[in-house]
Formats: structure tokens, C-alpha cells, sequence
């Protein structure tokens, strides 16, 4: 049956949404994606829009790269399943690995995979618990992520994840589960504090806590490069600079949610890279595959590599895997991608258009609705505020950065709000600075559309 019309859709769509308004889909019918070509997506009613968000942040190489399609329907007929259990591997996942060692930042040795995001997260916090045991730390067990972080919605990254919506009434977070600041130096600076003074207050805080809880019971810190479903927030400058040396001197891993930030996002191969971070574990997924297959990873240095090896020794298996962990399919797809952004040098593109999206974010500053315009590489966002001076944000329920979404989807981008009232862009990394040009086009109607209803309304 083809649902083409917004009632049909309002009347037969069995879908449950996640992260979604149930009652407003249920009213309004959602909107309908049937096709994809380059960085434009087509709804069943044939508008086009240009996907300002790479559908969720993965989308990289756009939604019609052949060669990825043709790579999935090549494993499915060589070898369309195989595991990784109990010795045996499909052959293109020790490829990927390989090739995921090859690109990766230095020490990282060996590669776990596993089907999402938030699996590979949750993967990093079993790891680290598993690591103290086995190193007779059996009380170093917390872990410490930061305000506003996202790292996925199981039971554990949910409990990571420092956003309200991802806890309430879920029962979350679990005990053992520590939240540090968040570098956001618009919202979190004291009146005239600079970014390097904001940055050392911030790493003593996290110190603090650690001493208060006792770095005897810390197993582990959490942290993407940039973080991005919490508000697109790039670190201070020394930020990472301060924190790193903190975690070293208690001996407190460090994971980096490269979820986002891998894979050219932030202007290098990895978030790690751009902002000199020498995490112990590194977890990708989305652009592993541009979106294409769920298919996510864990890169994991020779320290804990050799930890887990005398564990294995000592319990005679390392009792951690999914039956879908090293699937030939994504896997082919994922390996296909790095050729890609090998062949094509995706990292340079990223470098070239990158500055456009930035200076074009940066060039709404001075209008009345924007408090803070900010990203790095091709991922930025623009905060929306009620008092530009005092940083007041409008009332939530009056969801201003939502109806500017809307508007901006009416004129042809799709991009993403978030609480705050901040609005993302993290389009695709293949996309051209006409495309981008367009993008903010959209934007700008956009917020000129809502600066119209936020004074019709009287909301400011
Ligand atoms: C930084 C980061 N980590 C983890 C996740 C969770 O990934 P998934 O939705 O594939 O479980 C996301 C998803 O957006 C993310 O942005």
C-alpha cells in the first residue's frame, strides 16, 4: 500500500517514533522519505530537501553513492553472513579491521565491532569494568561523563548520556554513573572568564570529583571530541590539554565517542586528531559506513588489548560479542567507505568547504535571535536566545528552535533542534559550498520566519 497522502500517513502509520513527540506525529503524520540522491533527500510527495544533518549525523557521502550499494549486494552473494565467535571471521571484517588500525590515531591495536553506537559504548563501559577486575580493582568501577554528553540510549549509555530526556522515568541513570561539566563556554563561563581560564576551572572540578569519590573507585572518563547531540559543543582550545593529564595521573581510562566526530566530521580522520587526544579506547560508528549499514566499532590500545589477553588467559574466554559483531555485509559497506574517503581525500574536502559553513554559521551572530553561532570542520550549530545580553533562553514549552526547524524544512533543509533551543548542521562531508549556501539560505528564512512569529506571539 502507498501511503501518499499526510492523512493516509496520519491514519495507517504503525510506526512508534523514536525520539520523537508521539502525540504531534500521531496528529500531524511524519514526514515520509522515499528517496536520496547526493546531499538532497525526496518525500513521497516528491519535495526535495537538502539533508543539513546528514539524515542523523551519518550520512556522509550522501544518499546515492553507488559503489557502497554495489559493494552490500556483492558480500550478500559471496558471503552474505559469518561470525566472529569462537575463532572464526568473515574475511572482508579482517580486512576493515586492518584497514581501521591503518587510519587510526596511534596505539590503537585491535577492533571489536559491533551493530550501533550505543553497543559500542556500552561495549567501552563493560570493557573498562572488566579491565579493573582483571587488574584487581575490583572497587574502580565508576564512570565519569560530562553534562549535556550523548552516548547512546541502552541501559548504560543512557546513564552516560547527560540529557534529562534520555533519564526521566526510565529509571536511569545506574548507580556508578558520575556527570563532570560540560565545556560550553557560552553558558558555563563566569561573567569574563576567557576560554583558558574556563577550561582550567573545568579540569579542576573534574579532579575534585574524582578525589571526593576517590580515585581509587574511577575506572573511567567518556567524552566526544565534539559533542554534538547536546548542543554541537567545541571544547575550549587547552580544554582536553588539562583533562588528559588528569586522567593519567589516576589511571583512569579514556574513551573517546568518536561516534560523531570519526571520519573527517571535524576537519581530520578523528575528532582525536583535531584536538590531540590519546584515548585508550575509541568508539565509531555511523560514518564507518556512511550511514549506509549499522555497523559500529571499538578501536582498543595495546595497554588494554594486553589486559584483556592475560583475562582470556586466565578465564579462558573473553565472554563479549554479538551474533551480528563483524557481519561481512556492513562490513564490506564500512570497508568500501574508507576506500572512498581515501580515493576521494575526504578529510581535504571537509577542509575546503568547511570554512564557508563556518563563516556563513558565524555571518547570523548579530541577528536578534541568535545568542551563540559556533562549530569546527562541517558541524556547527546556532543558539537561539530570548536576550541576546543576559543569554535568557525562551520558555522550552514555547518551542521556538522547533518552529524554526519546521521553517526551515518549508524551505527546502532539513536540520535538527535540540534542547536549548539550538539548532544543528552537520551535513553530508561530499557536500559542495553552493550546497552549503543553500543550506543556510534555508536557515536564514527561516529565522527571519521565527523572529516573526517570536514577535507576533510577544514571546520577546
Ligand atoms: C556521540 C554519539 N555517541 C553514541 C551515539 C549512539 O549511537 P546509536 O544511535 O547508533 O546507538 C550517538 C548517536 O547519535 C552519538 O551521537
Amino acid at each position: 500500500m502507498s501511503l501518499t497522502t499526510p492523512a493516509a500517513r496520519r491514519d495507517l502509520s504503525f510506526h512508534l517514533h523514536p525520539a520523537t513527540n508521539l502525540r504531534q506525529v500521531q496528529a500531524e503524520g511524519p514526514l515520509v522519505i522515499t528517496r536520496g540522491e547526493g546531499v538532497y533527500v525526496y518525500d513521497d510527495e516528491g519535495r526535495r530537501y537538502l539533508e543539513g544533518m546528514a539524515g542523523l549525523w551519518c550520512a556522509s557521502l550522501g544518499f546515492s553513492e553507488r559503489r557502497l550499494a554495489d559493494a552490500a549486494y556483492r558480500q550478500m552473494c559471496e558471503l552474505p553472513f559469518y561470525h566472529s565467535f569462537a575463532g572464526k571471521v568473515p574475511a572482508v571484517s579482517t580486512e576493515l579491521a586492518e584497514r581501521l588500525i591503518q587510519i587510526a590515531p596511534e596505539g590503537m591495536a585491535r577492533v571489536l565491532f559491533a551493530n550501533s553506537g550505543s553497543e559500542a559504548n556500552d561495549t567501552a563501559i563493560k570493557l573498562a569494568w572488566y579491565i579493573n577486575n582483571a587488574q584487581g580493582r575490583p572497587r574502580k568501577k565508576k564512570i565519569i561523563a560530562r553534562q549535556r554528553a550523548y552516548h547512546g540510549v541502552t541501559v548504560a549509555t543512557a546513564s552516560l548520556t547527560g540529557l534529562a530526556f534520555a533519564h526521566t522515568d526510565f529509571d536511569l541513570p545506574i548507580d556508578r554513573i558520575l556527570h563532570t561539566d560540560c565545556p560550553h563556554h557560552y553558558r558555563g563561563a563566569r561573567p569574563g572568564e576567557s576560554e583558558e581560564t574556563f577550561a582550567a576551572r573545568l579540569a579542576d572540578s573534574l579532579e575534585q570529583l574524582i578525589l571526593r569519590e576517590g580515585p581509587d573507585t574511577v575506572a573511567a572518563f567518556f567524552a566526544e571530541p565534539v559533542m554534538g547531540a547536546g548542543g554541537v559543543i567545541v571544547p575550549p582550545a587547552t580544554y582536553f590539554d588539562r583533562i588528559q593529564p588528569i586522567l593519567r595521573k589516576y589511571d583512569i581510562l579514556f574513551v573517546a565517542d568518536e561516534v560523531i566526530c570519526g571520519f573527517g566530521r571535524t576537519g581530520s580522520m578523528f575528532g582525536s586528531q583535531t584536538f590531540n587526544l590519546q584515548p585508550d579506547i575509541i568508539t565509531v560508528a555511523k560514518a564507518l559506513s556512511a550511514g549506509y549499514q549499522p555497523i559500529s566499532a571499538n578501536l582498543v590500545s595495546s595497554k588494554v588489548y594486553e589486559i584483556l589477553l592475560a583475562q582470556s588467559d586466565k578465564l579462558g574466554i573473553f565472554g563479549h560479542g554479538y551474533t551480528y559483531s563483524s557481519h561481512p555485509v556492513p562490513a564490506a559497506v564500512a570497508l568500501e567507505t574508507l576506500k572512498i574517503y581515501a580515493e576521494r581525500d575526504i578529510v581535504a574536502a571537509v577542509r575546503r568547504v568547511g570554512p564557508r559553513m563556518q563563516a556563513g554559521i558565524r555571518s547570523y551572530a548579530d541577528h536578534p535571535l541568535v545568542g551563540d553561532a559556533r562549530g569546527i570542520g562541517l558541524i556547527g550549530a546556532v543558539e537561539v536566545v530570548r536576550n541576546k545580553a543576559t543569554k535568557e533562553s525562551f520558555d522550552p514549552k514555547a518551542g521556538v528552535a522547533a518552529y524554526l526547524v519546521r521553517r526551515a524544512q518549508h524551505h527546502g533543509a532539513i536540520l535538527r533542534n535540540m534542547p536549548g533551543d539550538i539548532v544543528a548542521f552537520s551535513p553530508p562531508l561530499i557536500i559542495s559550498e553552493a550546497e552549503i549556501d543553500e543550506m543556510l539560505g534555508c536557515f536564514g528564512k527561516a529565522l527571519d520566519d521565527t523572529w516573526a512569529m517570536v514577535r507576533e506571539r510577544g514571546l520577546a
